[in-house]
């Protein structure tokens, strides 16, 4: 005769649930360290790729060490933060800028109308990186984010030493859509950016992410980036950040200073 019952049923029922939930949660918590520092790795690849210098066959922190050096800008002015200034959050090891925009102190809401990456709270504070080639500055990265169609995307635009001249651009992460939008990834249309000028001889941005194909018999294609066919909407979003980030109210203050410096 069966010893089975409704009530031995529903324990047995609850003891699984009960030891499944402590593996899960011991799960998450035990990796949350590994999962840390593998996005840290992440980042530290990004930067690496971005800047042209990364080589699979070394140890991407020890590159990172050897290649990059960070600082962080207050984009008002453009100033660098000194080492003194430094604190828990502005901190170029500890920089993270979903923290720093969701921070009050640390960031301004922007008006619709100057809000042209549609990212609603901006930080007042962005880390950016040298690629330095025995001891000299050869590239800048700048991290840009902004909206897509589907998601907001974050970036990274490589400028070479002459502040102009695009050495790289990728995006680290974004929500598009495979094939459409997140032709982003697509490396044909990441190399078309090299060699592009962000801003003409009087230091004004020019640069640009046009709906369709680039015409080499226009002037301004020196200017110009392909935009990502049947996307015009991530495209337009693009062009959007990448104005933003390179204008005024972006990066302008902090590359008008560095240009000023020479
Ligand atoms: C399921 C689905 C996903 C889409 N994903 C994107 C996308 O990631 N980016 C984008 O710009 N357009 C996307 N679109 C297309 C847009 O709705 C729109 O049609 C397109 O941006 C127009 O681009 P076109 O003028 O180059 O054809 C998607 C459409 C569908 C139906």
């Amino acid at each position: 005769m069966s010893t089975d019952t409704p009530r031995k049923t529903v324990l047995v029922a609850l003891a699984v649930c009960l030891v499944c939930s402590v593996l899960v949660s011991s799960a998450a918590v035990g990796l949350r360290g590994i999962q840390e520092k593998n996005r840290e790795q992440d980042q530290l690849k990004n930067i690496l790729i971005a800047g042209d210098v990364l080589d699979n066959k070394k140890d991407i922190r020890e590159l990172y060490d050897e290649y990059i050096q960070a600082d962080i800008v207050e984009l008002r002015t453009g100033k660098i933060l000194a080492k003194g200034e430094y604190t828990e959050v502005l901190n170029p090891e500890k920089f993270e800028i979903k923290i720093v925009a969701k921070n009050p102190e640390y960031s301004r809401k922007l008006d619709a109308e100057e809000d042209l990456a549609q990212i609603g709270q901006q930080p007042n504070y962005m880390v950016i990186y040298w690629v330095k080639v025995q001891g000299q500055k050869t590239k800048l990265i700048l991290p840009l984010f902004g909206k897509g169609l589907w998601s907001t995307m974050y970036g990274l635009i490589a400028l070479d030493q002459d502040l102009t001249t695009v050495k790289g651009f990728t995006f680290y992460e974004h929500g598009e859509t495979p094939g459409l939008g997140g032709e982003v990834d697509n490396p044909t249309w990441k190399r078309s950016w090299i060699g592009k000028k962000a801003f003409d001889e009087s230091g004004k941005l020019q640069i640009e992410v046009i709906k369709g194909k680039v015409n080499h018999a226009d002037s301004q294609t020196q200017y110009q980036v392909d935009g990502l066919s049947g996307a015009t909407l991530t495209t337009r979003g693009i062009n959007n950040l990448v104005q933003f980030w390179l204008s005024e109210n972006g990066y302008g203050p902090f590359i008008a200073r560095q240009r000023g410096m020479r």
